[in-house]
């Protein structure tokens, strides 16, 4: 039986896995559901449904925080559902390949891993930039002045990279659930309405980033404050510009910093190259055109921006090229 080998880029919002056995990308919202004395009683998509529904009993939660562990436990318990659902093969001695964000311990994911009672053969870390350069078909150990952007649910990391390594990376506790939760705030705020979380994402999907603009609508079901009732609720493209123009102002902010810092050697690569935006937030109408508009640099399009870091793990796996871009912790190499 053939060793199984994962890419895993373990996002705050939703999980992407590479198995090189099927060669595709597996991905699912990172949540679990936790019933009082029972445990784990579903994960991913089907958790994500009972968010928000769930009676008192049933906790559920994303076991991922700002790009590192919050449960250890439950990412373990994920893991092992999700990846014995998506392969044929038995999981133990399978190879891992891990993105590492800028900022979070690499201890923290081979830990978590080879905690799993799975004798994982080994766990390796590429660092998160690198694999999204990857991913965006960029061979990274030639490319001069490379800018990312990557705007997932809880963070931006921001990075330059040239020749193979990150010469600038910054990790910003900013993205897509900070807009939701302004969104949310604004209904409340601006309507008296109450809406949950999944209702604000999705007016920050469907209505994007449109400053000014009153011809797109979208009908949400909320609950009125001041009767205490649900009830239908028009809101506006523009008001949903307005609600999100702080939270991306911080973005923009942080871009502009790290470009003040780039050498103008490699600024210049970048003005040439232009702004990779990745991420889930990357799809999100308006924001490329808000950057390019701030920067004077041009953004490139990305097809599933959201899956680039899992395309870049894919390939390491299978272009032995790129292994050198990997690397073990000091635990594992003294054991
Ligand atoms: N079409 C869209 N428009 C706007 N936002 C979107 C769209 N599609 C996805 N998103 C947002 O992208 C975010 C998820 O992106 P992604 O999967 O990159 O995050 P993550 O990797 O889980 O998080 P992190 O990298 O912070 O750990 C969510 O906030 C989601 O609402
Ligand atoms: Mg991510």
């Amino acid at each position: 039986m053939a060793i199984q080998c994962f890419g895993c880029d373990l996002g705050t919002n939703t999980i992407k896995v590479y198995s090189r056995e099927t060669d595709e990308i597996f991905s699912q919202k990172n949540m679990v559901a936790i019933e009082e004395k029972k445990g784990m009683i579903a994960y991913g998509d089907e958790a994500y449904d009972m968010y928000e529904k769930a009676p008192a009993n049933i906790d559920v939660l994303f076991p991922m925080s700002f790009g590192t562990v919050a449960s250890i436990t439950y990412m373990q318990e994920f893991l092992r559902a999700f990846l014995g659902a998506n392969v044929k093969g038995p999981l133990k001695g399978s190879e891992f390949y891990m993105a590492l964000p800028t900022d979070v311990q690499d201890r923290v994911f081979s830990t978590l891993i080879q905690g799993m009672g799975l004798k994982a053969k080994y766990v390796r870390m590429v660092d998160k930039p690198v694999a999204a350069g990857l991913g965006l078909g960029l061979d990274v150990t030639k490319a001069q002045g490379v800018m990312l952007v990557d705007v997932g649910a809880d963070t931006t990391e921001i990075s330059i990279l040239s020749l193979g390594g990150t010469v600038t990376s910054k990790l910003i506790k900013m993205g897509g659930n900070k807009m939701d939760e302004a969104i949310a705030g604004a209904i409340r705020r601006e309507f008296g309405y109450f809406i949950g979380g999944k209702t604000a994402e999705l007016l920050k999907r469907e209505l994007g980033y449109v400053p000014g603009s009153s011809d797109k609508k979208m009908e949400i079901c909320g609950r009125n404050m001041a009767l205490g009732l649900p009830a239908i609720l028009e809101v506006g493209g523009d008001f949903i510009a307005e609600s999100i123009e702080e939270q991306l102002k911080t973005i923009i902010d942080s871009i502009k910093v790290i470009l003040e810092r780039t050498p103008p050697e490699l600024g210049v690569d970048i003005i040439r190259n232009g702004i990779f935006l990745t991420g889930g937030v990357a799809n999100l109408t308006g924001l490329d055109e808000l950057i390019e508009k701030s920067t004077n640099i041009r953004v490139n399009q990305v097809e599933h921006p959201e899956e680039c870091v899992a395309r870049g793990l894919s390939r390491i796996i299978n272009e032995r090229e790129f292994r050198d871009l990997t690397f073990i912790t000091k635990e594992q190499a003294y054991n």
